[in-house]
């Protein structure tokens, strides 16, 4: 049985020989009373040194024997410990584990106390960026944060026990690769049951406002068996494998991720001692070949974003709900097929959500750039891989691993032991590796490739033919855009509106491309990042969304790629004063709509259609089903009805000031000077040009205007957009959760508030201070007085330990929201 010891615990910044002494009172170091999941230090938003997380931190639990345990081996896991933990057991070692990002188990049998006694559990945790094991030795570009934060928890097995299980699946078999911790009896019995999942491909698909209820209503369901098999276990050996035929399995894919649960039951034929054992698995087959990537069969192209498992303040260190609640928002907030893991493996929490949800996963070992020289670095990177593979390989979702250090050059003896580590531990899925080098030597299957080429004027990505060193092998994109062009939610119109332009340029040559499986962008969400990188205040704005997980524009050009939600989303407020001379520039619609109708001051002007602007901007994004649709006509019928013209007339003076509002009024081009000379032939002057644009475009010492845009789908209006002067504010607060679950360990939900106007348009210069205040039993996470950011804010609040109800106070200049919290 499976017992989580996440609360409770005794920390101290810095580890003293002391805290292995049995008795408390003999402690002089002071201890604070924490839970897991659990950050060596609380950090400020931005600004903060990386040294304020590295220490050498120590962690106290005690815990008594339980009777069950008596005749069992008992066992420790620790999911996550960052980076270093040495572990005692009443002040035995057991053991040092080396890698910040893998879980490991140590045996406490042989040092446990009689049943009923206390034990002393104490982990000494070095969270120092000078360790010699990866991703340490060079410069990061984002920060490693200390301490034990994913779970703990003690398992009791009989002494002849299940150590592995391997679900492999092919068409309508699934193998089992079952591995015992030593030989068992030969005619011990192992039956399969093979249930089925119920409710994985419809959960929370709609999912935009989280409530409680609907939280609770994601646990999976198992259905009724639907395939037995029992098989007698002869000869002495450890590794047996087993085959279950299944007619007609559901296959697991991102639109259908269906789930079987197998339940292994193991009958020692000495002991007669029955045990049972659980492994969630897909029937599903990934092929890369030169054409591309294949699921079951059928090509998908990939379409992620990179993930930074990191939050404000507390880091690593946020539990289940927390990491479930990014796999939403990647699949369901996003559009997304797919996620990388980059630089690590993340939870098991974020990826059984993956797998649950249908987003497929790129895993990788953890490393940036930099290879140690020393041994001991080198081996620990293949033993990382070896405990990847191991501890994930169960996954559906997961279809590549990744066995090189990002971007880190050829080093065949190392990239040759990964590779093999990699295969024979799992020999259905593909191994890759990021470089950021052409043409590198590709001991891998798939060729993946971190290309910044885009610079918001050139090609989206380069050629296959290019990059990879074997044309026959597949190609993947692993990163795009990133550094080429930060962005911050505050930073103006052009800048935020050139962001996404340029992520959809990117997606567009990806789908061009056949022969490119697909691609991630850089990044889901802006992080925290060493002194080395980002803008100066430990930050990296990459991400299509803050790191409160509030929406950039960038992220419309992503969610309007799938068919989910209705999306509608304009690039700029529509203000005179926000482009250079009241030129409004390239604006963009977003949407997955049939067409979108644009008004001014109710005075229809255009329905736009994808794919139907003229020449360079329509071939931008030709190859995406919902490209952004440029308002490339500001006048529509109105010099025909307002000033009069004749239809021949009215469509030159249209193509001379809509080209002058998309491009300026300066160095017209010859056809526009040409158009501007008929006209003045026509009697249309070029000083009445310059009237007409100051009246219909430019509107400089004019009233303020409306747009308004109607979504259509199928001949009718789904969704409308008002651009309009502000008039009101009001505060939209999205929950992950309102009622929190104190389970295996305490529980968090994010808070994401936006201002907005009467329009439901978010307000991005809206940077006033917001003040958060709890009551009840819940607490704040973070900074208590913090500010909007781009008309964002965020934060989190967790449980105290206590079950009942909470309040959560914002507050800012003229407008309070309560948010009212059940904690059970
Ligand atoms: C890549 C690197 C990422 C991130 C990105 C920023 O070179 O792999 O971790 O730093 O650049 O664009």
């Amino acid at each position: 049985m499976k017992t989580f010891i996440n609360n409770s615990w005794q920390f101290t910044p810095q580890f003293e020989k002391d805290l292995l002494l049995k008795n408390r009172s003999e402690i002089k170091t002071k201890l604070a009373s924490v839970n897991i999941p659990h950050s060596v230090n609380e950090m400020p938003f931005n600004y903060f040194d990386e040294l304020s997380y590295q220490k050498i931190s120590g962690y106290r639990k005690t815990f008594r024997t339980f009777a069950t345990w008596k005749g069992k081996k008992v066992f420790i896991t620790f999911e996550g410990v960052a980076h270093e933990a040495t572990v005692y057991l009443n002040g035995h070692t057991l053991g040092t584990h080396s890698c910040g990002y893998t879980a490991f188990t140590f045996e406490l049998t042989k040092y446990l106390e009689d049943v009923g006694k206390e034990n002393v559990l104490v982990v000494k945790v070095n969270s120092q960026e000078t360790l010699d094991v990866p991703p340490f030795g060079f410069v990061m570009d984002y920060m490693t944060y200390g301490g034990i934060y994913r779970d703990v928890y003690i398992e009791d097995k009989p002494q002849n026990f299940i150590e592995d299980i391997f679900v492999t699946t092919k068409n309508d078999n699934a193998n089992f690769q079952i591995t015992f911790n030593s030989n068992p009896p030969s005619a011990s019995v192992v039956n399969i049951f093979l249930e089925e999942l119920k409710d994985a491909p419809t959960r929370l698909q709609k999912q935009t406002k989280l409530s409680a209820k609907k939280m609770q209503s994601q646990k999976l369901q198992t259905t009724n068996i639907v395939a037995k098999k029992s098989f007698t276990i002869n000869g002495r050996q450890k590794t047996f494998n087993f085959s279950l035929e299944t007619s007609n399995p559901k296959l697991w894919s991102p639109e259908t991720p269906n789930l079987y649960k197998a339940k292994i039951e193991f009958i020692n034929d000495s002991t007669k001692e029955k045990t049972l054992q659980e492994v969630n698995f897909g029937f599903r087959e990934i092929q890369f070949t030169k054409e591309g990537f294949f699921l079951n069969g059928k090509k998908y192209k990939i379409r992620g974003l990179n993930r930074h498992q990191s939050y404000a303040y507390l880091g690593y260190a946020f539990p289940k709900s927390i990491q479930k609640f990014d796999a939403h928002i990647l699949k369901n907030e996003l559009g997304l097929n797919a996620v990388r893991t980059s630089h690590y493996p993340q939870s098991q929490h974020f990826i059984d959500e993956c797998d649950k949800l249908g987003l497929l996963v790129f895993t990788e070992f953890p490393g940036w750039q930099h290879i140690g020289q020393s041994q001991k670095w080198r081996d620990q990177a293949v033993q990382n891989v070896r405990e990847m593979i191991l501890q994930y390989r169960n996954h559906p979702s997961i279809f590549l691993w990744g066995v090189r250090i990002n971007e880190s050059p050829d080093d065949d003896e190392l990239y040759t032991k990964t590779n093999e580590v990699a295969h024979s531990l799992d020999n259905t899925r593909p191994t890759g590796g990021v470089r950021c080098i052409k043409k590198s030597h590709l001991l891998e299957d798939v060729y993946t490739y971190n290309d910044f080429v885009h610079c918001g004027t050139n090609q989206g990505c380069e050629k296959k033919s290019k990059i990879t060193s074997n044309k026959n092998k597949g190609y993947l994109i692993s990163e795009y855009c990133g550094h080429m062009f930060p962005t911050k939610t505050y930073d103006d119109d052009i800048h935020r509106t050139s962001h996404a332009i340029r992520h959809a340029k990117v997606l567009n040559d990806v789908q061009k491309n056949e022969d490119i499986a697909g691609s991630f962008g850089w990044c889901a969400f802006d992080y925290n990042t060493h002194q080395d990188f980002g803008s100066g205040d430990r930050i990296c704005y990459h991400g299509v969304m803050d790191m409160f997980r509030n929406p950039k524009m960038a992220s419309y050009v992503y969610k309007c790629q799938d068919e989910k939600d209705l999306v509608l989303e304009v690039s700029s407020s529509m203000d005179v004063g926000e482009h250079p001379a009241c030129t409004p520039g390239q604006n963009w619609i977003f949407t997955n709509a049939d067409s979108v109708k644009m008004y001014f001051n109710d005075c229809f002007i255009k329905e736009f259609f994808p794919h139907s602007e003229k020449k360079s901007f329509s071939k931008k994004f030709e190859h995406l089903s919902h490209p952004p649709i440029l308002i490339d006509d500001f006048v529509g019928n109105r010099f025909i009805d307002e000033e009069g013209f004749n239809e021949a007339t009215s469509n030159l003076a249209k193509r001379v000031i809509n080209f002058a509002a998309l491009n300026g009024q300066s160095n017209l081009p010859l056809p526009i000077l040409l158009c501007g000379g008929i006209l003045f032939l026509r009697g249309v002057s070029f000083a009445k040009l310059r009237t007409l644009y100051d009246k219909y475009v430019g509107n400089w010492g004019g009233e303020a205007s409306t747009y308004k845009f109607e979504a259509i789908k199928n001949s009718e209006v789904v969704k409308t957009l008002i651009k309009a002067p502000v008039k009101e504010l009001s505060l939209d607060v999205k929950c992950s959760s309102t009622e929190l679950c104190i389970d295996e360990c305490w529980d968090c939900a994010a808070i994401r508030i936006c201002v907005k106007d009467q329009n439901s348009n978010i307000l991005p210069y809206y940077n006033e201070s917001v003040i958060f205040e709890t009551s009840g039993n819940i607490e704040l996470i973070g900074e208590s007085v913090s500010s909007f950011k781009g008309g964002m804010a965020g934060t989190y609040v967790k449980t105290t330990g206590k079950t009942g109800k909470g309040e959560l106070v914002i507050k800012t200049r003229n407008l309070t929201k309560k948010i009212p919290f059940a904690i059970s």
